[in-house]
């Protein structure tokens, strides 16, 4: 199970339209662990609450952790509670960042694409590349400028000519055309693309359309997409370690029967977005219904994310 830490909010104010930054310091004076571009952290809100939000600020800072939140419309305790309830001097807990959408080594122009808050993990991105000289360009879309999260600080920064804002109440020229920025790039580029679910989705169609190879694509989702999956049928499940055999009813996840059982699992988003439940698989194929393994991971079918993913088999040894 992840260590939890407990950080107090030494700072915390409105930076655009429904989106508040906040910035979590270490209560005991200890340096923050340290992370790369990309991680995020889970926020246990209250009452068993849990977020997850990416980490905004410079690689390297150990002495803050930012945050920014968008009150999400049909919050019902997540966000509305972090932007009502919680002040400066509050203390909450956080677990240790992590990162399933990490930077891979640059080959050609890195192409970043942000639909609204999915800058977050993006700004972070553009720093650490500014600092290591790769060629990188930085593609922001909102719905209107008053909802534009960082955009003086992007407007202004040491790489503002590598950034290409976009607003949808705007004329027409200004929107993202991929169709015109994808030919540009060499045929080893990355594109890192966050946003709402419906962004990712066309920008990942319009890159694969464009030629860009699927191991070249990275993405990651706020919320769970849709995933095509099939009935949910009954599986059973193995702890390797212990050799218990568990059933996972139809109705019911694998994270559930494995946490009902007393086996140790981490689990936060439950919808398979935020990774923390992965855990490998030694026998059996999955069925998996996340949004967090990439189509190679899935191909490899040896890990699992047991909070939403089944089995395709009729029994998967879980190495547990
Ligand atoms: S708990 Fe988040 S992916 Fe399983």
């Amino acid at each position: 199970m992840p260590n939890l830490l407990n950080v107090k909010i030494a700072a915390k104010r409105p930076i655009a339209t429904d989106i508040c930054l906040l910035e979590l310091s270490s209560v005991s004076g200890e340096p923050l662990p340290s992370f790369s571009a990309g991680a995020h952290i889970d926020v246990h809100v209250s009452n068993g609450v849990v977020r997850q939000y990416s980490l905004c600020n410079a690689v390297g800072q150990d002495h803050r952790y930012l945050i920014a939140v968008l009150r999400e419309p049909e919050s019902r305790g997540g966000s509305s509670a972090i932007h009502d309830k919680l002040g400066v001097g509050d203390v909450i807990e956080i677990s240790e960042p992590r990162n399933n959408f990490p930077l891979a080594k640059p080959g050609d122009k890195v192409l970043l694409l942000a639909g609204g808050i999915g800058i977050t993990p993006l700004l972070c991105m553009a720093g650490r590349l500014h600092q290591s000289r790769a060629p990188f360009e930085l593609h922001y879309c909102a719905r209107s400028i008053d909802r534009m999260a960082f955009r003086e600080y992007l407007a202004t920064c040491d790489y503002r000519e590598q950034v290409h804002f976009h607003f949808d109440d705007g004329d027409e020229n200004q929107r993202l055309n991929l169709e015109k920025v994808l030919p540009a790039l060499g045929s080893k580029s990355d594109i890192y693309v966050c946003g709402p679910s419906g962004f990712i989705d066309w920008a990942l169609k319009a890159a694969q359309a464009g030629g860009i190879p699927s191991d070249r694509l990275h993405r990651e989702y706020f919320s769970a997409p849709p995933v095509a999956s099939g009935p949910n049928d009954a599986f059973e499940i193995v702890v390797a370690s212990t050799g218990q055999t568990l059933t996972v009813p139809a109705d019911r996840s694998a994270a559930n029967v494995l946490i009902e059982a007393g086996v140790p699992l981490a689990v936060s988003c439950e919808e398979g977005i935020c990774g923390s439940c992965i855990t490998g698989v030694l026998e059996g194929i999955p069925d998996h219904r996340d949004a967090v393994f990439t189509d190679e991971e899935r191909e490899g079918g040896d890990r699992f994310t047991p909070c939403c993913s089944r089995a395709k088999s009729a029994r998967l040894v879980l190495d547990l």
